[in-house]
């Protein structure tokens, strides 16, 4: 499948993957055949891309959209309602956590939300299957109005994924996971924080503080572990100890709260804002790497650059002897060589396929195919 742009979109394509809005509801089936209304849809929706079928190229989906959709219908409750118990049990209707809430929750409803987030936790770690060279090069979609959700749920997946090949144990793989659901929401009473330009000095301190609240709220919430709740104070101290709010360095900061520091930043970096556009996965990528051990732990780094790709599926670069092609497929020990499709553009959103290659060394070596940047958005 293909990352297009929703502007390159073509009636008769197929849509690849299922596509939600921050609160859960289905826009785009998955296998749904791509037509005007569909397009229009997506425009209202602010959605600049979607994945088209294409059998070419082929993205790791490490996690069941379904488990995706229920988790945004989870976290938009919980946001919406501030954690209120009572109404996410009143909202949600999904029977299988419905069951588990039964055999879970024998002291009534006042643990609902860390038993919600530990049985979404549980399935995506199941998902991850005690592996260790799993691979997340799947860019999902955003929002740029709604940019929260699905920052945090973005965050989640690839932290989870580099816990586990850290090879840290599945307690620990879910403790990752509950708490980069949750870590950042206390943004959302910053409202100036998504506003179109840079902040000032003063909303700059105040934003701080979103830090301290989110911790403090999660801990009031019965039933999320406390190294869970520590990433939401702790996801931008930095290694160096310039972060904030308490300037810990090094090993005075949690690990899991170190992983989440790195898959937060990438996350913001790759995503469009209100005050910027997206920065290209490649130069988030090349930003974490040059600041291992320097702002962020190192160990931290190092397994999140094995986890996400430099270049995703996808994307077009352009080669050292000068062509142009595709990246068609990541592999977790070369994090730096994707295979690649030789590709000829004949027109704004047209290419001719030219060559697949097998990017081995020797094949590299001989056809000047080193990838040298990224040249251009998703077409
Ligand atoms: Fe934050």
């Amino acid at each position: 499948m293909l990352r297009t742009a929703v502007n390159g979109l073509k009636s008769g394509d197929i849509n690849a993957v299922s596509l939600y809005t921050h609160d859960g509801i289905e826009l785009v089936k998955g296998k749904a055949e791509i037509s005007t209304g569909i397009i229009d849809r997506l425009k209202r929706f602010n959605i600049s891309f979607i994945y088209k079928k294409d059998n070419s190229i082929n993205i790791s989906m490490l996690y069941d959209r379904n488990i995706i959709a229920g988790l945004h219908k989870v976290l938009s409750c919980f946001i919406e309602s501030n954690g209120n118990n009572a109404e996410i049990l009143k909202r949600y209707n999904n029977e299988e956590v419905k069951e588990f809430l039964r055999v879970n929750n024998e002291f009534g409803t006042g643990i609902a939300y860390g038993h919600i987030m530990r049985f979404y936790a549980e399935k995506m770690a199941e998902m991850l299957g005690g592996r260790k060279n799993v691979i997340y090069d799947f860019v999902d979609y955003r929002r740029k109005d709604n940019y929260l959700i699905f920052h945090m749920i973005n965050t989640c997946c690839m932290c989870m994924a580099a816990a586990a090949n850290m090879g840290l144990d599945k307690e620990t793989i879910i403790d990752a996971g509950i708490g980069t659901m949750l870590y950042d929401f206390k943004m959302k009473t910053m409202p100036f924080s998504y506003k179109n330009s840079a902040l000032n000095k003063e909303e700059s301190e105040k934003v701080k503080e979103h830090t301290v609240l989110g911790y403090e709220y999660l801990r009031s919430v019965y039933g999320i572990p406390s190294r869970s709740s520590a990433i939401a104070v702790q996801h931008h101290e930095r290694h160096d100890g310039s972060g904030y709010p308490k300037n810990l360095s090094g090993n005075e900061i949690l690990l899991l709260s170190r992983i989440a520091a790195v898959c937060d930043v990438y996350d913001s970096m790759t995503s469009e804002r209100q005050h910027r556009a997206a920065y290209n996965p490649e130069d988030a990528w090349d930003y974490i790497r040059t600041n291992s051990g320097v702002i962020f732990d190192p160990e931290a780094a190092a397994a999140f650059l094995k986890t996400v790709p430099r270049f995703m599926p996808g994307d077009i670069v352009e080669l050292a002897c000068g062509k142009h092609a595709v990246v068609s497929e990541n592999y977790p020990e070369k994090p730096e060589n994707p295979d690649i499709i030789l590709i000829e553009k004949t027109g704004e959103n047209d290419i001719i396929v030219l060559k697949i290659e097998k990017k081995s060394e020797k094949v590299a070596a001989e056809g000047g195919f080193q990838i040298v940047r990224t040249t251009g958005k998703i077409r």
